[in-house]
């Protein structure tokens, strides 16, 4: 199954990218060339350059952030949000398919 994430670009612009299960949210993006995930870490999570604001009514689906990724939302250029999560930390599921997510103005 195809699982189809909405990424809300910071100007109201949506995208929608596809992805596969057991794939990252990331690396959904970056194949779908999203211009607001720059991740340059490729998801060692090292960068901070793959945040996304998951929307409030999705966060619920997701597994808790790690002590690390939590450390690492302190240093995103954008300041985070309750609702921050890097994106290469979000691995896709069936259930997640329609998440919706916004983007930061900018990643550095
Ligand atoms: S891609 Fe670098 S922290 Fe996610």
């Amino acid at each position: 199954m195809r699982i189809t994430v909405h990424l809300i670009e910071s100007n109201g612009t949506r995208r929608d990218v596809t992805g596969h299960a057991g794939q990252s949210l990331m690396r959904a993006a970056t194949a779908a060339a999203v211009d607001g995930i720059a991740a340059d870490c490729g998801g060692c999570m090292t960068c901070a350059t793959c945040h996304v604001i998951v929307d409030p009514a999705w966060t619920e689906r997701l597994p808790a952030a790690s002590a690390d990724e939590d450390a690492m939302l302190d240093t995103t250029a954008v300041p985070r949000q309750p609702t921050s999560r890097l994106s290469c930390q979000i691995a896709l599921d069936d259930s997640l398919d329609g998440l919706v997510a916004g983007l930061p103005e900018s990643q550095y």
